[in-house]
């Protein structure tokens, strides 16, 4: 039997807490109304989960939703292109939204994603990510709420998966064999 792939810790469980309570009173501090929250699926599951909840501790009652987008990765590359798997339910027309992410990158997913709310009607998109990557972006967007400003690394965990593994970890972090044989992986 072959050990499992060791998983570096970049951003540890403690940290992780610590940041969401934060990010939830700068929502607070924007001011939002009647907010509805849409998670990005499937990486942002367990951001979402502690966000909406830390949220509640600072006061805010949020409606919730899901939004399953695929970016199309072939390994863990992104092409570019972005789809929507499933869609949002709820209205948003008038409403402020809070989009949440796992990662901003290309900044294409929450582009897309943000233009698809406001075209719906939104009265702001404002957007939470846990991680960016700094130097990526294609497009222009800029997150209004950042949890941790992320090394250019493929990371995994705490929602983040490569070909549906790791998810499950508490932390983020970055498997060893990744940077060596980045072509072995799929997944979304
Ligand atoms: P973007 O559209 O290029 O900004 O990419 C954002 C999406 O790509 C995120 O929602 C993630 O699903 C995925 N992604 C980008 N980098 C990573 C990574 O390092 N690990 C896992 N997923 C990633
Ligand atoms: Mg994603």
């Amino acid at each position: 039997m072959t050990s499992p792939p060791r998983v570096r810790v970049l951003f540890d469980e403690t940290s992780i807490a610590r940041r969401n309570e934060e990010l939830a009173r700068e929502v607070v501090a924007s001011n939002p109304e009647n907010l509805l929250v849409v998670a990005v699926l499937k990486g942002s599951f367990m951001f979402a989960a502690d966000l909406i909840r830390a949220l509640h501790r600072a006061g805010i009652s949020p409606q919730v939703e899901f939004i399953h987008l695929s970016s199309y990765r072939s390994g863990i590359v992104s092409s570019g292109q972005v789809t929507i798997l499933r869609d949002v339910e709820s209205e948003v027309r008038d409403r402020d939204v809070l989009l949440v992410d796992d990662i901003l990158e290309s900044g294409r997913t929450a582009a897309f994603a943000k233009d698809l709310l406001m075209a719906r009607g939104a009265k702001r998109v404002l957007t939470a990510v846990l991680l960016e990557k700094p130097g990526k972006q294609a497009v222009s967007i800029q997150a209004d709420f950042v949890g941790f400003t992320c090394p250019d690394v493929f990371v995994v965990g705490y929602g983040m998966d490569v070909a549906h593994s790791f998810r499950q970890l508490p932390f983020v972090g970055v498997v060893d064999y990744l940077d060596k044989e980045p072509d072995l992986f799929g997944g979304t």
